[in-house]
């Protein structure tokens, strides 16, 4: 494509001039012969480069500079300035030129400016553009997400990441909540600041608390040094507090505290420590529950629960099974194999207790044990392939289940099956299964349906 030049200059002949030089060199060209025409000129077409002479009747050519830059154009500018006149040079410059040159100059010495500030302009698009493609994949951040279930959690997660709110997740094990609280971080102005996790479960009460909160020296036998806690570490950023059904009575308190004033002290310690951290907290618990049953202190609850979020289970998201699929499987160096329809069939009929991770785990593992292009139903382990019976209408197959199949009794559940896909239509049944109507009848009979 070429590249538009447009010429600012209230000399006709310097127009004509510069015009022929730089149609020669493949330029499209355009003129302007005062300051009115060249803002008119670039807002019916935003040219590529302008050529802007500085001597011409109000509005000049740094005015016109000024104006286009503080409208927002961001094309390369190169100024012409009287021979000799510094000052109006370092203005232009200020003002945002990308060249000037004094006249008179060498038509070669034009040449060569124009066609190192496009180049330059055309870099920084190229910058400008990979910058958002990078910022585009920061906003989803590894989160795949089809079913409208889950881009519903992402819409909140995108509303109120900003703020500072305290946030808490819920949901079943393996369903994200790690994933989506990195993703309120990240998509937060404390970005740049620490993201600290912790895991309550993990920690003997005691433990945690100096893990928490730190520690002075001498604190108790065998603290040597003091040491700060993970509340010092995340200032200025998130501290994630996983699984906080866990937590015990005593850190309850504590916690509570800072929530409430911001402040806490080591242990062992006097000193009171400020601090500004943002709080997320994730449970697959019942917190009610807990409440109900004297573990938890209702008055944290409120103070963790400011904005909940609910992560839904994989099997009320089947929607997302197919791109989680893919995903992982690209994940784990597998991009160019597929599922059978049969294999993917059984993936969203399973009913995943643990979740993403699991389905993750199951596609990594089938990944490093199948070696063919497309992973079938005999690549699935037994408890997922054991959910699929009947095939898709037209096919027929059956799995058999690792053990203890009584013949009579999977019949007479392949025919109930049957029975409601075809809405209670024996004839309907009677395809799908591959009989006749009166077999099937025959059989219903016997069984008593
Ligand atoms: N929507 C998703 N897209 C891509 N990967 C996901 C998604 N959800 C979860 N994962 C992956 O699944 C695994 C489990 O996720 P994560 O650790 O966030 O779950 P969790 O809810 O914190 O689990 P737990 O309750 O067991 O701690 C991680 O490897 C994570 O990257
Ligand atoms: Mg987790």
């Amino acid at each position: 494509m070429k590249r538009r030049v447009l010429i600012a200059d209230d000399e006709k002949n310097m127009r004509w001039v510069l015009r022929q030089a730089l149609e020669a060199e493949g330029y499209d060209v355009a003129e302007a012969a005062d300051g009115k025409e060249a803002l008119s000129g670039i807002s019916e077409q935003e040219p590529d480069l302008m050529v802007l002479d500085h001597k011409m009747p109000a509005p000049d050519g740094m005015e016109v500079l000024r104006r286009l830059r503080g409208k927002g154009h961001r094309f390369p500018v190169i100024m012409l300035t009287a021979h000799g006149n510094v000052q109006t040079a370092v203005e232009a410059m200020k003002a945002g030129a990308s060249e000037y040159l004094t006249k008179p100059f060498d038509l070669e010495e034009l040449k060569l400016s124009i066609e190192k500030a496009l180049k330059m302009s055309e870099l920084a698009a190229e910058v400008d553009r990979l910058r958002e493609e990078l910022e585009q994949d920061w906003d989803v951040e590894g989160i795949v997400a089809t079913d409208q279930n889950m881009l519903g959690v992402l819409q909140t997660v995108q509303r109120v990441a900003p703020t500072s709110a305290t946030i808490m997740l819920y949901g079943e094990s393996g369903t994200g909540k790690e994933l989506v609280a990195r993703a309120l971080h990240r998509l937060s102005e404390r970005a740049t600041r620490p993201f600290i996790s912790v895991s309550a479960g993990a920690l003997p009460e005691t433990l945690l608390e100096s893990e928490l909160f730190g520690y002075e020296k001498g604190a108790f036998t065998g603290a040597m040094t003091a040491k700060p806690g993970r509340f010092e570490m995340a200032n200025g950023g998130t501290l994630f507090l996983d699984e906080i059904g866990d937590i015990g009575p005593a850190v309850q308190v504590k916690l509570l505290r800072v929530l409430q004033e911001r402040t806490f002290e080591r242990l062992g310690g006097t000193r009171s420590i400020e601090v500004d951290v943002r709080v997320i907290s994730a449970t697959n618990q019942d917190l009610q529950q807990l409440i109900a049953d004297g573990a938890f202190r209702e008055d944290l609850y409120y103070r963790l629960n400011v904005v909940p979020i609910t992560i839904p289970p994989l099997r009320k998201r089947l929607d997302d099974i197919a791109p989680l699929v893919a995903h992982f499987l690209e994940k784990y160096g597998a991009q160019g194999r597929t599922i059978s329809p049969e294999a993917m069939r059984a993936f969203v009929e399973y009913q995943w207790p643990g979740n993403v991770r699991e389905l993750e785990n199951t596609i990594e593992r089938m990944v490093i044990l199948s070696h063919s292009d497309e992973i079938g139903l005999d690549d699935l382990p037994a408890e997922i392939r054991a959910g699929v019976n009947v095939c898709d209408a037209g096919t027929r197959c059956f799995v058999l289940p690792e053990s203890g199949l009584d013949l009579e009794e999977t019949e007479m559940d392949f025919i109930k099956q049957a029975l409601e896909r075809a809405g209670g239509s024996a004839p309907k049944a009677a395809k799908l299964l591959g009989l006749t109507t009166k077999t099937l009848e025959a059989r219903m009979q016997r069984f008593g349906l």
